[in-house]
């Protein structure tokens, strides 16, 4: 069971933070219990940080509630149809207020005269049954004209010292021994955002005796798993292009989000229409990608990136209101299961910054190019040599093995180019001793002697032949 659900406050003083909006939240249904009509309220704040869970948790003082998505045209005839003439016409008997949920009022369509702003503007004007919408961005234009017409109440990031204490209540109930600095840090990192917390904290410490900095460092920086479930889970769950597209914004090989996006697909949707709808749309994804590849045009991967993610997020017809745990494409998660730890990426991406300067990110954000690189296999060979990768790490940027002949040619270039540069040096007298000291030499005749000399001396002191080797031929 995902964490988020099992410890899902039940009550409103569990959801912990945001102290006077949730006082300002009970005035107000405690005002609609006395029978006093209230302007709708529109709960504002960053994602994770429990404005569904409020808006369920005071569902329970209404007779009824219903649950919606503004982004999805369709909630409006819901609204008319499920609460109906009642939506404009209230009973004056009984406590049979109906609460009408919006969720993701910033994703609509303000030109759309079927649904959007107008519709929302309608039913503000007519219902009389209670209204909560909830919004990510409080400065979207889109819900700017809502905005004058409820009651806004901004929400806050929880507090990371608030986060702490919940995750480490997780971890009693869960007997997981937990070091305090790890949880810490774990809060810290999330960022105000309590969702991501518990389902990072769950990721790395579900049925493990202990939790520490090591586990933590699994998903934090180096990793953006979590960064890349989070994007998954709202391409998934979501209908409203501009989040679905801000989610795109992840330091990630654009690529790699497409399995994971792909992978995850039928674990969400269950229409076989809306999978089959889906998966035409990453396929249309992988098309662009192909296509960026080829041309190296990378205008290309704008349209990719949307197929992959607003095309995918608009497959489906209506939104889940279950819980999906989401899982790693199956061929990631064997990688990384035989290379332990750091993952595959992270390794090259630190070759690759090392040898040529960059942060992690740019290299990784470099790994298309290398991509088209290395279906050259000469270029492949020299790259990969460059950088030394070994043979997992080659296969990351093309599948096919750099033909055995192709390596063969490559090697004894390397070897005659060595031979000749050794020629030219002893030639011109010139001696580079191994760790690149130059140094003039005097007579060519005991130059040689020279390296015949340390060849000798340095082979039996190291202990990795290969490194010897290597070093000797590093002029
Ligand atoms: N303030 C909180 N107190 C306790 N649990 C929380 C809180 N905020 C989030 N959670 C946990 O995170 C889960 C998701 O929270 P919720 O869906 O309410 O976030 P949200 O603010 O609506 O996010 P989004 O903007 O992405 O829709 C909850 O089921 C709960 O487990
Ligand atoms: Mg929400």
């Amino acid at each position: 069971m995902l964490w988020t659900e099992k410890y899902r406050p039940t009550s409103l003083s569990e959801v912990v933070g945001n102290g006077k909006q949730k006082k300002d939240i009970e005035n107000w249904v405690s005002k609609w219990k006395e029978g006093i009509p209230q302007k709708p309220l529109l709960l504002v704040g960053p994602a994770g940080i429990g404005k569904t869970t409020l808006a369920h948790l005071i569902a329970s003082n209404f007779s009824e509630f219903v649950e919606l998505n503004a982004s999805d045209k369709r909630s409006y005839d819901i609204i008319m149809n499920t609460v109906g003439e009642s939506a404009t016409t209230r009973s004056f008997f009984g406590d049979d207020y109906k609460l009408i949920i919006l969720d993701e009022v910033d994703g609509i369509h303000g030109n759309d005269d079927r649904g959007g702003a107008r519709a929302i503007g309608q039913i503000i004007a007519k219902s009389q049954h209670p209204l909560i919408m909830i919004a990510n961005d409080f400065y979207s234009k889109r819900i700017a004209t809502i905005k004058t017409k409820a009651e806004v109440i901004k929400m806050q990031k929880v507090h990371t010292n608030s986060i702490n204490a919940f995750l480490k209540r997780i971890a009693k109930s869960e007997e997981i021994q937990a070091d305090p600095v790890a949880i810490k840090d774990l809060a810290k990192q999330s960022n105000g955002d309590l969702r991501s917390a518990i389902n990072t904290f769950q990721a790395v410490a579900d049925g493990n005796e202990t939790f520490g900095s090591e586990d933590l460092e699994k998903v934090s920086k180096k990793d953006d798993r979590s960064t890349i479930f989070d994007s998954v889970r709202t391409v998934l769950k979501s209908k409203t292009p501009s989040k679905v597209k801000k989610a795109m914004f992840i330091e990630e090989d654009p690529t790699l989000v497409m399995e994971y996006i792909a992978e995850n697909i039928p674990r969400e949707y269950e229409k076989k229409n809306e999978i089959k709808k889906a998966y035409e749309n990453i396929s249309k994804s992988d098309i662009y990608f192909g296509r960026a590849r080829r041309t190296r045009n990378y205008g290309y991967w704008k349209y990719a990136s949307d197929f992959m993610s607003i095309g995918v997020s608009l497959s489906k017809k209506d939104t889940y209101k279950k819980f999906t745990k989401l899982t790693s494409p199956t061929s990631f998660s064997i990688m990384g299961k035989t290379r332990g730890k750091r993952n595959l990426r992270d390794k090259i991406a630190e070759k690759i910054s090392e040898k040529m300067h960059v942060s992690n990110s740019v290299a990784i954000s470099m790994f298309p190019y290398f991509e088209i690189m290395f279906e050259n296999d000469e270029e492949a060979y020299d790259i990969a040599d460059f950088l030394e990768l070994d043979d997992d790490e080659i296969k990351r940027f093309r599948k096919k093995k750099i033909p055995k002949k192709v390596i063969k040619a490559k090697e004894a270039e390397k070897i005659k180019n060595r031979e000749d540069k050794k020629k030219i040096e002893i030639e011109k007298g010139i001696f580079i001793k191994p760790r690149q000291e130059v140094k003039i030499a005097e007579p060519v005749k005991e130059k040689v002697e020279v390296i015949e000399e340390e060849k000798v001396d340095e082979k039996p002191k190291k202990s990795d032949g290969d490194n010897a080797q290597k070093s000797l031929f590093n002029f």
